[in-house]
């Protein structure tokens, strides 16, 4: 399996280490090789720093889609990413991405545009913790309920911090020190991560994703030391919450006070926890590290050999074209065959070309038999036909031959 990764941030290079390091061991597990075939990323100096020989940096985007089965988008951000994904789709390729906000508001544009299951994005939420792949997979039979949780790593660390009585800016400053935070902490501290993050899970549970305009979001901004000292006196503590209730169809995120036996009570720091209320087996809990390049990169990983499966049915399909006489009856024509089969090619599937015979080349072959013989044998009739798409077959394996492709006509 090759293994593409744009964007060598904290995470992408996390990844690119793994797959480096640990290649061996996850073939030996998961009987799938995946190598790394090609990165890019903005950053050029990350190419040195991290070792990577010059022969795996792509010139762009699309060397690096036509030579990967998967992509990896660790881009992050919306524009770049938007464009990278969009374009891997329309190859045919698989996409594995950590990117929230990508899945929230494009996840439907993206679904839409291909007709198998081509998008993995199980490190979008919780980090390491395997929520998304539950719901898809594990849950799938289950009526959700409700989901609730403590979905953003940075904002639970600030105000774990701040319980302990260190000032908001004071807290937010370590978290960026720690690398919890993303570039810009915005997102993180106005309650928009978490909603990206339930705007994920609802679309995995509805197969529509509603975006964050549709979700109450409140972030902790406006949170002092003297609002979790109340909280603390009252013997409650406050959290960044997020929840969904399928059944009222409502979201929202906001800091909430929560009491000693709530299950969410001691997930301090830079955890995540993620509580899931079903119909069939009541409700559980997920804890673990929501944040952070090894837990992100594992789940990257993941996906990858469960996006690995998909991958493997797509780049084994076999495409049949077949153009009739007008669409090779000149050699500008025949060209034109050769790049519409070469555009099959770069989307990963292998075309097997069927063609007539140039033009009106088969009727000038009936007539001419027609002056001979009245009632032709019908073997030497195959024999001449035949002549016409031999023809035809050997100029379209000599044009796709001179697009840098392999061809042979049979
Ligand atoms: N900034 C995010 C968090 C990163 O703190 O949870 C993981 O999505």
């Amino acid at each position: 399996m090759r293994i593409g990764i744009a964007g060598l941030g904290t995470v992408g290079s996390c990844v690119y280490a793994i797959l480096k390091d640990k290649g061996d061991e996850i073939e030996k597990r998961s009987g799938r090789k995946c190598i790394v075939s090609k990165v890019i990323t903005r950053t050029h100096s990350k190419y040195d720093k991290l070792g990577i020989p010059s022969d795996l940096v792509a010139e762009d985007f699309e060397d690096l889609i036509i030579n990967s089965d998967i992509v990896v988008e660790t881009i992050g951000g919306s524009e770049a990413a938007r464009k990278l994904v969009k374009q891997s789709l329309e190859l045919n390729r698989t996409v594995v991405t950590a990117n929230k906000m990508l899945i929230s508001e494009f996840g439907n544009e993206f679904m839409n545009s291909s007709p198998i299951k081509s998008l993995f994005f199980e490190a979008a939420v919780g980090g390491g913790i395997p929520i998304i792949s539950l719901l898809e997979d594990y849950l799938i039979f289950h009526g959700i309920k409700r989901i609730r949780g403590i979905l953003n790593g940075t904002t639970n660390f600030i105000l774990s911090e701040m319980q302990k009585g260190m000032d908001y800016a004071s807290a937010l400053k370590i978290a960026q020190e720690k690398g919890y935070a993303e570039a810009d902490p915005t997102s993180d501290v106005k309650g928009y991560d978490a909603a990206y993050k339930l705007s994920v899970l609802t679309g995995v549970k509805t197969g529509v994703f509603p975006g964050i305009s549709t979700i109450e979001t409140k972030g902790i901004e406006g949170i002092d030391k003297s609002d979790l000292e109340r909280a603390a006196t009252a013997g409650k503590k406050l959290k960044l919450i997020g929840t969904i209730d399928f059944e009222r169809e409502v979201a929202s995120v906001q800091p909430q006070e929560i009491e000693r036996n709530d299950p969410l009570w001691s997930v301090d720091g830079v955890e995540n926890a993620i509580e899931v209320e079903t119909d069939l087996s009541g409700r559980f809990i997920l804890r673990g590290e929501g944040a952070g390049a090894q837990p992100t990169a594992t789940a990257i990983i993941s996906d990858i050999l469960r996006a690995s499966r998909y991958a493997e049915k797509q780049s084994n399909s076999v495409v049949i074209m077949k153009f009739g006489g007008t669409s090779v009856d000149s050699a500008e024509k025949i060209k034109d065959v050769a790049e519409r089969v070469q555009k099959k090619v770069l989307s990963g599937v292998k075309p097997v070309i069927v063609v007539s015979a140039m033009g009106v080349e088969t009727d000038k072959l009936h007539e001419l038999a027609k002056e001979i013989s009245s009632k032709p044998n019908g073997r030497e009739m195959d024999m001449l036909l035949a002549t016409g798409e031999q023809k035809s077959i050997a100029l379209v394996a000599m044009a796709i031959q001179e697009l840098g492709m392999k061809s042979i006509s049979l």
